[in-house]
């Protein structure tokens, strides 16, 4: 049993006058211990996906229309919101790009990670500032003292997203999901919380999901990647087979994207054209009007998507959408 799994998530939103989806039939796994990246470019729908499965799609103008989010035994879709709370922040918590979001300017940060301490688990006040600062410990703060007495303010971007992260644990989730965690910090402070990341998946019982517009980013990190193209996975793989044999043109540009010291010397690549919005997703293959490789097929029909085979050209057809396998949606593998 995978520790979460989404079957045929559809989230629409209503944008000008007009009903369109942002997320359209996605379905992935999440397995025990593992970290599943999901990556795309802006505007591929990650962070609906995301917020479909904590319950926190705005709505209106959002609406999750069909699909199944199955956790522990749960169907996330479809429990009272009540119940919803006690999954939300304990058994599944969030890290998001921009820590100023979700930390309360008027709060101190050891108050912000007690909080939820004293409430949830039923901690004294002693003993949940003492779990706190053991929390800023561990991930990496080096005067967890004083970051306890600090307000967000006080604290520079990396060292916010530390706290935000030591929130995340205290309730010992079994699910992460850092949204962009890095993308608002320059690049060494970038590794170093990567570097954390990674520490903390060796040594947690828990899953991640690690969303990311930068392939180079989940390198590394991610056992499963999924690729998202306008709100649909467009390739799914264990990390190692999508980097070493991309299928999708979609995921071999986003791979030249990445700077590598092979290539030094060559200009970086920039995938031309945009991501459409939900309002104007084109028929046929969506990427079709970016594509190096679209032919005429490409323009006319939506692709399913394909089982790709261990080695060789070998393709074979298989809409399960299971994870651990690699899957490709195009129409060059028909
Ligand atoms: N509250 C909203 N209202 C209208 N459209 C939205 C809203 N949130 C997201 N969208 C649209 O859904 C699409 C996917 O967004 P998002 O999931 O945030 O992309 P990303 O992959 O960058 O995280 C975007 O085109 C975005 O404009
Ligand atoms: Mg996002």
């Amino acid at each position: 049993m995978p520790c979460l799994s989404c079957n045929d998530l559809k989230v629409s939103f209503r944008i000008q006058k007009k009903s369109a989806y942002a997320v359209r039939g996605v379905s992935f796994s999440v397995g025990d211990r593992r970290t599943l990246g999901i990556v795309g470019e802006s505007g591929c729908g990650k962070s609906v996906t995301a917020a479909a499965i904590m319950r926190l799609v705005p709505t209106p103008p959002g609406k999750i229309e069909s699909g199944s989010i199955r956790f522990e035994e749960k169907e996330l879709l479809a429990i009272p919101e009540k119940e919803m709370c006690g999954v939300r922040g304990r058994r599944i918590s969030m890290v998001f790009q921009d820590p100023m979001t979700s930390l309360n300017p008027v709060f101190t940060c050891g108050y912000q990670t007690a909080e939820p301490l004293i409430l949830h688990k039923g901690m004294d006040k002693r003993a949940a500032a003492e779990l706190s600062m053991e929390l800023f410990s561990e991930v990496g703060i080096a005067e967890p003292k004083r970051v306890f007495s600090s307000y967000p303010h006080n604290l520079s971007g990396g060292m916010r997203q530390r706290v935000m992260i030591a929130m995340a644990l205290a309730c010992s989730p079994r699910l992460l999901i850092a949204d962009e965690p890095t993308t608002a910090l320059d690049v060494t402070v970038q590794a170093r919380l990567l570097e954390l990341l990674k520490k903390l998946q060796d040594t947690k019982d828990m899953s991640m999901i690690l969303i990311t517009h930068n392939l180079g980013i989940v390198t590394g990190m991610a056992h499963d990647v999924i690729v998202m193209y306008a709100g649909e996975i467009v390739e799914s793989a264990p990390a190692q087979a999508l980097f070493e044999s991309p299928r999708h043109p979609y995921t071999e540009c986003l791979l030249k994207t990445i700077p590598s010291i092979e290539r030094r010397g060559e200009r970086l690549t920039v995938i031309p054209g945009t991501v459409p919005t939900p309002l104007e997703v084109p028929e046929g293959c969506p990427f079709h009007p970016r594509c190096p490789k679209a032919k005429d097929v490409c323009k006319k029909d939506h692709p399913p998507l394909h089982r790709v085979d261990g080695g060789g050209n070998g393709v074979n057809i298989d809409n399960d959408g299971d994870n651990g396998k690699h899957h490709v949606r195009c129409h060059l593998y028909e």
